[in-house]
Formats: C-alpha cells, sequence, structure tokens
C-alpha cells in the first residue's frame, strides 16, 4: 500500500487544486489536493500539548488555537506545495460534526478564501473525510464496508457506490477513541492515550479477559461503556485486596475485547451485503492491533482491506479535500451562507 502523494508532475488543463481546511476538533489542518487524489501538502498542527494538562480537550481553548494558527497553516500548506492562491480551483473545509467553536474558524477561513479567490466552497462531512482517506491510498472498489473507528464516532458504514453513505451500526455510549482514552487515563497514561494502551497491549505476555458486548444477535450496533467500567472495576478490586493491578493485561484483555467485537461485526456486515471491499478508518485505525487481526480476518474472508497510512487515519485536511472531491466533480458546491454544524448527517450528505 502506498501514499499516492509523491509525484508533483507537470499541470494539464484538466487538473484542478482544492486547498482544504479541518479545524472540527484539536488539530488545525490545511491540505493542497490535486485532483482529489495527490496530496502536494497536508500540515497538521495538533493542539495535543495545549489540552493534555486538562487531560481532555477544551472546546474554548480549541478555538482560540485554530485561530492563531490558521493564517500561518495556510501559508504553510501553500508553499509546502509550491502553489499559490489563484491556482487554487475551490475550498473544502469540514462544516460538521464537531466543536461548533472549532469548526466556525474553518469555515470562516474557508469563506473568506473562497469570496475573495471567486471559486467555489464545498462543506464537506468529517467522517466522510475519514472514509474517504481511503482514496488516497488506493482505489476503492464498491459496494464497500467502511469501520469508522475513531474519537468521535465509531460506526459501520455501508457505501453501495461512490459517494452514498448508509450507517448500518453505531456506538450507543462512547466512541472507540473515546473509550481508549478513558481506559487510559485509569491506567496513568496521558491525553489522549489511544496509542500508549496499543502499545502496553502489544507488550503485554498476560490479558485479562474482559466482556464483549455483541448487543441483539443482528446488530451491528457497539456499546463500549461496560468495558470501560470493567477495566475501572478490575483495578480498585486489586487495590483493595492490597495488589497493584496488573496494567498491561489489563490493556490487553480492554483491546483484545474492543478488536473482537469490531472486527467480527464488519466481517459479518460485509458477507450479509456482499460488499467487495473493506475500509478502516479513523483515529483508532492506526491501532497496531486492530490493522493487524482485520488484515487476516479479511485475507481469511478473501476480500480486500484498505487502511490510510497513520498521517491520515488521525484528524488531517488531506481527507477533507478527498471527500470534498466527490461534490467537486459533479458540481455540487455550497453557497457562502454555509453554516457549521456540531451535528450533521453523514447519510444527508450523500451525493
Ligand atoms: O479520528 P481522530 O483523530 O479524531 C476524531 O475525529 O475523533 O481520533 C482520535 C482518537 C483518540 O481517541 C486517540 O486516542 C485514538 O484516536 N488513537 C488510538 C491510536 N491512535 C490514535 N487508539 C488506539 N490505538 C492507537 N494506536
Ligand atoms: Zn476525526
Amino acid at each position: 500500500m502506498s501514499d499516492m502523494n509523491s509525484s508533483t508532475g507537470p499541470s494539464s488543463d484538466s487538473d484542478y487544486l482544492l486547498l482544504a481546511i479541518e479545524t472540527s476538533c484539536d488539530e488545525t489542518s490545511v491540505a493542497l489536493v490535486r485532483n482529489g487524489r495527490e496530496v502536494l501538502s497536508n500540515i497538521i498542527s495538533s493542539q495535543i500539548e495545549t489540552h493534555k494538562k486538562f487531560g481532555g480537550v477544551v472546546p474554548e481553548i480549541a478555538s482560540r488555537k485554530h485561530v492563531e494558527s490558521i493564517t500561518i497553516i495556510i501559508e504553510q500548506a501553500l508553499r509546502e506545495a509550491g502553489v499559490s492562491l489563484p491556482d487554487i480551483d475551490a475550498v473544502a473545509v469540514t462544516q460538521g460534526p464537531g466543536l461548533i467553536g472549532a469548526l466556525l474558524v474553518g469555515v470562516v477561513a474557508a469563506k473568506s478564501l473562497s469570496l475573495a479567490l471567486d471559486v467555489p466552497l464545498i462543506g464537506t462531512h468529517h467522517i466522510a473525510g475519514h472514509i474517504y482517506a481511503n482514496h488516497l491510498v488506493g482505489d476503492i472498489i464498491y459496494p464497500a464496508i467502511a469501520l469508522v473507528v475513531s474519537g468521535g464516532h465509531t460506526e459501520i458504514v455501508l457505501l453501495e457506490e461512490e459517494g452514498k453513505f448508509r450507517i448500518i451500526g453505531r456506538t450507543r455510549d462512547d466512541a472507540v477513541g473515546e473509550a481508549y482514552d478513558k481506559v487510559a487515563r485509569a491506567l496513568h497514561f496521558p491525553y489522549p492515550g489511544g496509542p500508549y494502551v496499543d502499545k502496553l497491549a502489544q507488550e503485554a505476555t498476560e490479558e485479562v479477559v474482559l466482556p464483549r458486548a455483541w448487543l441483539e444477535p443482528d446488530s451491528y450496533d457497539f456499546s463500549f461503556s461496560g468495558l470501560k467500567s470493567a477495566v475501572l472495576s478490575e483495578i480498585n478490586r486489586s487495590r483493595m485486596k492490597g495488589e497493584s493491578p496488573d496494567f498491561s493485561a489489563l490493556a490487553r484483555g480492554f483491546q483484545q475485547s474492543v478488536i473482537d467485537v469490531v472486527t467480527t461485526k464488519a466481517i459479518r456486515a460485509a458477507k450479509e451485503f456482499g460488499v467487495r471491499q473493506m475500509l478502516l478508518c479513523g483515529g483508532v485505525a492506526a491501532n497496531r492491533g486492530l490493522r493487524d487481526r482485520l488484515s487476516s480476518l479479511c485475507e481469511e474472508a478473501g476480500l480486500p482491506l484498505l487502511i490510510p497510512t497513520n498521517k491520515l487515519c488521525t484528524d488531517n485536511a488531506a481527507m477533507i479535500a478527498a471527500a470534498a472531491d466527490l461534490k467537486y466533480r459533479r458540481g455540487q458546491f455550497s453557497s457562502l451562507d454555509l453554516k457549521a454544524e456540531p451535528i450533521l448527517s453523514l447519510e444527508d450528505w450523500s451525493v
């Protein structure tokens, strides 16, 4: 699997350039993408160091930080891509879902650019971005199932054809990434703790077997809050007995339970809907254990699998350009009264 971001060959008349902005949470990101797939630059300025002290994202601080960095990041992205503002054919921006104050910064910047340059504006769905990050690393074959595992979302999405989204399962409580971050905090790791739990789970030699929330037999929904509570009560139980909890065995038990449930349901959905490809995406798609397990299950099922590179899994603007490209090619543009939407339906965003 290779990242299609290396070539910067000569432009032809049919080439087009999208500038994309992502500010839905705690990353300020701007990307320049040619023809919807060729990433010329993808600058990501993370606010993690700022939010770490609070153990999670503080919305008001996130928007202030976006304001401070957006212009600088736009300039940096243009410079790194070796292009200038008049080269841009359209401006894409994450319209939602996300933190309202954070989204607003990107939306205002995108509208200003669209107006000043007289180019179309494309309001883009954040989860469509995570899914279409896969289009930056390979060809998508339809129908496909996308397993979306991020800090704010956990969904199984059926794509019967390009740009048509149907959610067939979603979490009823915590998102996978959120559960990882809460468990990580109990294991004394800093925010965001997903990668630390992943590493500890990989290194563990023992496993505390924890419950799996399968829900109803035919359901594609998820629930992770019980699993998170099971980790916390194991920690308390050990402490009450005067023992020190085995953090690595707990990390492994937690990770195994999450991976078992999400991969089993995704494969079952792929079989039921007779899809031709599996797409993994969202921040938690960077998880080593999850990538490995899904790869082997897809191989067994003879199902091609796409997974974005780690940089394209977590929030970034190149993925927003990749999704916006669906609308650009169809001439489906947004008007300048586009609103930032903290809650935005993925299905309604379909082309
Ligand atoms: O998609 P994303 O960048 O932001 C949202 O849109 O939510 O996902 C961030 C989430 C965080 O919860 C982080 O802990 C988790 O992805 N994450 C991981 C790993 N890398 C990032 N979780 C488990 N294992 C990882 N290796
Ligand atoms: Zn995200």
